[in-house]
């Protein structure tokens, strides 16, 4: 049996560029793994098929879960027939913007090629994974990395600095397909990705805060948004940003207690909040 340690993602920056082909659009993103992260394991069944169990029952156990979609994207490249036992811890929060489906899929991915022996390369690991999810790759790969195109193009970035993350998820549950739909019938005010880039193969961490930017915020409605950035600036957070599609708000602190005294402070108005930090790794064997 295989345990996998899946992180989650945050967008320190995120734009659309334009769109490409099979309905997908050109990103420029700078993501950045996180300690908030699901446990999969991992296993060989006896009879023939793919068995997932998830201990949040709210998701989907069948076929129509992105990780049992990974067990057969991945059984099919190698050419076995799948004999898969999964089980997802889930800890990290779905439809929020932080990768927790593309964390999953990837975890499986990373399993069974210890599994099955095989020895594949991360990159051809990442080509598997981006035929499940956009994300995927970079959940695989992991760490501080700038994200182009439809999410296969990675480039490793310096780490970024060690800080203290809360995440703030609202009630609202966001799709992505619709959140790239409300931005193509938008104008959209495109941040600087070139003053983003050299922030961040600098690792300058001022100017990094300073540049980031994501362009989902100007089409998706976040309720909460507004007073959570209010609280998470008056605690001193450096940066305070919506993740992804969102819903999920996070902020950077460089104070563990100024950390902790936001969350609190945030939980009356939003009671699903993490406290995390950045980690340089994507799905892991543990
Ligand atoms: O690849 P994934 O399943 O994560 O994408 C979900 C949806 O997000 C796609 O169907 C597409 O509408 C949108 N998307 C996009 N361009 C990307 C990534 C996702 O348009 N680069």
């Amino acid at each position: 049996m295989i345990t996998v340690n899946a992180p989650a993602k945050i967008n320190l920056f995120l734009d659309i560029l334009g769109k490409i082909e099979g309905g997908y659009h050109s990103l420029f993103m700078v993501m950045q793994s996180i300690g908030l992260s699901d446990e999969i394991t991992v296993d060989k069944s006896e009879e023939k098929g793919i068995f997932l169990t998830c201990s949040d029952k709210r998701l989907p156990e069948d076929k129509s879960n992105i990780a049992y979609k990974a067990a057969e994207a991945f059984c099919s490249y190698i050419n076995a027939e799948p004999r898969v036992i999964i089980n997802i811890d889930k800890k990290i929060p779905f439809a929020a913007g932080l990768a927790g489906g593309s964390a999953d899929a990837a975890a499986v991915i990373v399993a069974l090629n210890e599994l099955y022996g095989v020895n594949l390369t991360k990159d051809e690991l990442c080509e598997i994974g981006l035929k499940v999810g956009s994300d995927v790759p970079f959940c695989i790969k992991g760490g501080t990395c700038l994200s182009q195109n439809r999410g296969e193009i990675l480039s490793k970035l310096k780490p970024l600095k060690d800080c203290f993350i809360v995440l703030a998820k609202p009630e609202r549950g966001v799709s992505t397909a619709a959140a790239y739909a409300a931005a193509d019938n938008s104008y959209i005010y495109h941040p600087d990705c070139i003053a983003m880039l050299d922030a961040c193969s600098k690792g300058n961490f001022e100017d990094i805060c300073k540049n980031a930017g994501n362009v989902f915020e100007q089409v998706i409605e976040v309720p909460e948004r507004i007073e959570i950035k209010n609280i998470m600036r008056k605690h001193g957070a450096s940066l305070c940003q919506m993740s992804g599609s969102g819903p999920t708000v996070f902020g950077l602190f460089d104070s563990e207690s100024d950390a902790i005294k936001c969350a609190e402070s945030i939980k009356s108005i939003c009671p699903d909040v993490f406290i995390t930090k950045p980690v340089s790794h994507g799905a892991k064997i543990i």
